[in-house]
């Protein structure tokens, strides 16, 4: 890991105090003063400012329930982030442990699984590469369910249809099985294990109809149990639910 990013992850200093801090010399690795941002830490090395030996922070596990015109993405661009919601006023005090200053900022947290502008819902937000690569990698069949309203009565051939398999347009096979659970005349429930672009809005495009509101209620078996706008950090168990899909 390179050394500022070390240091943002140990301290709660911002990324141009982390640049001043190693140009003051106020950084050392083995005892040895270094001021180059790039340099490699590893696993065994001492790394103290001012004289007070550093330690990695834990990573960040949250969920946020998704406003509609928020993006997925670390830079906004025609919505915002919803990565901007996370702040102590958006924070869902039934569960979390008040630590916001675990959300300082320049840190890097990313979402575990993107939804569009216009779907609301779960996302998973953390700073752990390789917990995102468990939940997003399509073998690891983890499941999504979302709530889906339709713009035509729903059929219920279309059942067997999603538990067969969609041809989706410009991919090359079927999707995999999916399950769908009728609750109104144009409302559903649907579970798939995948993540392509867009899957919902074109798998009912593919049968003849369109979605014309998606909310996604679970993760694996992570529950969506905030409200619109609001997140919380998730619980180890929550956490470590993802592990056994490796
Ligand atoms: N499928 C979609 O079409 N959109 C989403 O946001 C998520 C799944």
């Amino acid at each position: 890991m390179r050394l500022d990013k070390f240091i943002g992850k140990s301290t709660t200093l911002s990324k141009a105090q982390t640049i001043e801090a190693l140009l003051n010399n106020q950084v050392s690795v083995n005892g040895v003063v270094v001021s180059k941002a790039a340099f490699q830490v590893h696993a065994n090395n001492q790394v103290a400012l001012d004289g007070t030996v550093l330690v990695l922070r834990p990573f960040r596990y949250l969920l946020m329930n998704k406003p509609a015109n928020t993006i997925c993405a670390n830079v906004d661009q025609v919505y915002p982030s919803a990565l901007h919601l996370l702040s102590k006023e958006n924070e869902d005090m039934r569960q979390s442990p008040h630590s916001t200053a675990l959300l300082k900022e320049g840190s890097d947290l990313h979402i575990a699984g993107r939804l569009d502008a216009d779907t609301t819902g779960l996302i998973l937000i953390t700073d752990d590469g390789s917990w995102t690569f468990n939940i997003t990698l399509p073998s690891n069949d983890c499941k999504k369910v979302y709530r889906v309203g339709l713009s035509r009565p729903f059929h219920a051939g279309i059942i067997e249809q999603f538990e067969q398999g969609i041809q989706l347009q410009g991919e090359t096979g079927l999707t995999l099985p999916a399950t769908v659970e009728q609750i109104t005349k144009k409302d559903v429930l649907l579970t798939i294990t995948e993540g392509k672009f867009h899957q919902v809005k074109r798998m009912f495009a593919a049968v003849g109809n369109r979605v014309v509101s998606l909310h996604r209620e679970q993760i694996g078996d992570v529950k969506l149990d905030v409200a619109l706008g609001k997140w919380r950090f998730l619980t180890p168990l929550e956490v470590t639910s993802f592990d056994s899909k490796v």
